[in-house]
């Protein structure tokens, strides 16, 4: 295995079958080599440098119903909240103070956020913190939509494609939602000039290796700038309640061979990697990763943002989440930076 993961940093790419090869025989000794070699690229490239993006849960209303997503539509037990404006510039000001010069803004599919409201918000996002950088992620728009957002002062969008495979994905979601808008909406926003971040969950029911072979071969084929993946974990009120949660060691398998894909990329260590294993988001860095997203979510709404089960941060330690953050991050000799951090190629 060390020859093909030592072709794929070399080329960038395997072939399919490569892969195929490469993950059907992950085991110790290759998981080591991979996650050190992809360790010392992210060296190169950054340093040891971890930058960060707030992440501001402004409504957890959807009009979806992503069958995994314990905020889909048509979860009764859900309770619903929006912030306000002014909540949400309140979450940018203590980000601010803490050293945070990116806000991402996330939410379900709300169309109560009408563009109007939406493109106010941003407005005056950018006005209150012109050195910041401003990531929406809010699901699938039209094109115009995305135009007026990136014109209003997005910089970036994140949209994760969840699985590239088209079955796989029909099998997660419901009649209303498609692969192939999904990825229209991915190429849509790139063509506008966003910084782009896609990913997918790994784990998640009815998934195969030849699905994540996919995954790492469409993210290979869209080149975008930011990369996030992390474990499914199952949600009670969903029909994937009783699936088994996705696997730590197979995702950093995954950040590394990502790291080695795309050098440049930017790829974070998440919450449901954190949420699945104590030092989960620790490990993603040691396997690749230069990015973690604290939540600056108003402490009082952070258990309703509640995508799947035992969120972490959600609870009496979250007002802890930026000392905890940077302790950690230091504990394995990185350091934190306050900077916006931007994919290399917009900097
Ligand atoms: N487990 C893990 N990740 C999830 N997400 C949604 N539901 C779950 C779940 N049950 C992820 C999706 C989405 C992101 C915001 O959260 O990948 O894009
Ligand atoms: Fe939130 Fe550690 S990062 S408590």
């Amino acid at each position: 295995m060390k020859y093909l993961i030592d072709k794929l940093h070399k080329n960038k790419t395997l072939e399919r079958e490569e892969f195929l090869t490469l993950l059907q025989n992950r085991d110790e000794e290759t998981s080591e080599y991979l996650y050190s070699l992809a360790r010392s690229i992210s060296q190169e490239q950054f340093g040891k440098d971890i930058y960060l993006r707030g992440l501001i849960e402004f409504t957890n209303y959807c009009r979806n119903d992503c069958y995994y997503c314990g905020i889909r539509g048509g979860n009764r037990n859900a309770e619903r909240y929006r912030l306000t404006k002014e909540q949400i510039l309140e979450c940018c000001q203590i980000g601010h103070d803490l050293g945070f010069r990116t806000f991402v803004l996330q939410g379900g599919e709300d169309y109560a956020f009408t563009d109007e409201i939406l493109v106010d918000i941003l407005k005056s996002m950018k006005a209150g913190y012109p050195d910041c950088a401003i990531t929406l992620s809010i699901g699938e728009r039209t094109h115009e939509q995305y135009v007026k957002y990136f014109e209003a002062g997005a910089d970036r969008f994140l949209l994760r494609h969840e699985t590239a495979n088209e079955e796989h994905y029909n099998l997660l979601h419901p009649d209303s939602m498609s692969l192939e808008n999904r990825k229209q909406c991915l190429r849509n926003l790139k063509e506008i000039g966003y910084q782009v971040g896609t990913g997918f969950m790994v784990g998640s029911p009815y998934q195969t290796l030849e699905c994540l072979v996919e995954d790492l071969l469409f993210i290979k084929e869209l080149g975008p700038h930011m990369i996030g993946i992390g474990p499914f974990i199952p949600h009670k009120d969903t029909k994937f309640a009783k699936f088994p949660a996705g696997d730590v060691e197979l995702t950093r398998f995954l950040i590394s061979i990502l790291r080695l894909m795309n050098p440049q990329a930017l790829i974070p260590a998440t919450t449901a990697l954190g949420t699945m294993d104590k030092k989960g988001r620790e490990k993603g860095i040691l396997s690749g990763s230069n990015v973690l997203m604290p939540n600056l979510s108003p402490i009082t709404v952070r258990k309703k943002y509640d995508l799947y089960d035992n969120k972490i941060c959600t609870g009496d330690e979250a007002a802890e989440c930026n000392c905890c953050i940077r302790r950690r991050v230091s504990s394995i000799g990185y350091q934190i930076v306050d900077q916006r951090g931007d994919h290399p190629s917009y900097s």
